[in-house]
């Protein structure tokens, strides 16, 4: 018999659904709100505002494209948190509200155990233990995973999150929201030498992104005051260099990780882990220390319901359910 999950994911400003059979992903819609880049940042009423226009299309086009009815589901799995509140009571309801009239039952996922889960959409998958680097907007982490159900974060930012930090970087040179991804286009064709910046040092695997943000503001005000272009002259370089930073300060700890825990199968996942810099120097890195390294493809890295409907098969399998009475949760714990 098939085992069939629809995925529902709108943590943030994405509204996805995903379609996962036995295990495969056949196939995952994602809304993305450009209603925020004029604002510079996600406006959270306005993101559940576009999550309650766009989920019904969305989850119909989910199905559609993977030839499926909606009575074949076996069960929903949805983003139950972190997130914002009110994004994730829209895909919440909907998901219950749809499980209730099907009677089938919903599983609640942990976002971040989401994008780590994306790992194994695809083959080959990674061996365990697995050492995770999940960096995305609202977190940084560093994950052990011994087993699906074994998971220890074993260092985390202390302050902002790499992907807070990138987006912050690029409203300091004048690019729109969200800026990660502007960033890593410009740092493309520029110097990533040529400017340096002071990396905070923290214990153990822990990570600390407020001051660099700082440093780089302060270091641009000094600058414009010599020379009010100095930002326009030298914008491919400013990116190429603050993007070097953020990617040396994730992959120190990534290495002492790895080293001390002697773990040769590593990944990244989560929005930042589609930056072209932090890719390739991770792929470096590999063949350095003879990692086996994981990188989820573009589409499954930012966020997406794909991975939300892996996960959802997984726990189908051991039989994990939530109930319609769970609310969602915005402060999740891991
Ligand atoms: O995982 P995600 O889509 O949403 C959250 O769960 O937060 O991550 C969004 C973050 C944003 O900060 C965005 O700027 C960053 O991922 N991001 C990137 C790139 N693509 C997305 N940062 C650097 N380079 C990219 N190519
Ligand atoms: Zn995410």
């Amino acid at each position: 018999m098939d085992h069939i999950i629809l995925g529902i994911e709108s943590s943030c400003d994405e509204t996805s659904a995903a379609i996962c059979i036995n295990g495969k992903i056949r196939s995952n819609i994602i809304a993305t709100q450009s209603i925020h880049k004029s604002y510079g940042g996600v406006v959270p009423e306005l993101a559940s505002r576009s999550h309650q226009k766009n989920i019904v299309p969305v989850v119909h086009e989910a199905l559609a494209k993977a030839e499926i009815s909606p009575y074949k589901i076996n069960a929903i799995a949805y983003t139950r948190g972190p997130g914002l509140l009110g994004s994730l009571l829209v895909g919440s309801s909907f998901a219950k509200a749809m499980a209730l009239s099907l009677s089938i039952p919903v599983i609640p996922v942990h976002h971040m155990h989401a994008h780590i889960f994306s790992h194994f959409i695809e083959e080959p998958h990674p061996e365990f233990p697995f050492l995770c680097l999940t960096v995305s907007g609202g977190h940084t982490q560093l994950v052990r995973l011994d087993d699906f159900d074994k998971m220890t974060i074993i260092g985390q930012t202390q302050d902002d999150a790499v992907g807070e930090a990138f987006d912050k970087c690029a409203k300091l040179l004048g690019l729109g929201y969200p800026g990660g991804p502007q960033v890593d286009k410009l740092a493309q064709t520029g110097d990533p030498l040529r400017f340096t910046f002071p990396e905070t040092e923290m214990p153990g695997y822990d990570f600390s992104f407020s001051g660099i943000k700082t440093a780089f503001l302060y270091f641009l005000r000094d600058e414009v005051r010599k020379d009010e272009h100095f930002i326009e002259n030298n914008l491919n370089d400013l990116a190429a260099s603050i993007q070097h930073t953020l990617i040396n300060m994730l992959l120190k700890k990534l290495k002492k990780a790895a080293k001390h825990e002697k773990i040769k199968s590593v990944g990244i996942a989560g929005g930042v882990s589609a930056n072209q810099g932090l890719r390739r120097s991770i792929e470096g890195l590999a063949q350095e220390n003879k990692w086996q390294v994981f990188i989820p493809k573009f589409e499954y890295c930012t966020d997406n319901a794909a991975m939300i409907a892996l996960t959802g098969f997984l726990r189908y399998k051991s039989n994990n359910f939530g109930q319609l009475t769970d609310s969602p949760l915005p402060r999740m714990i891991f």
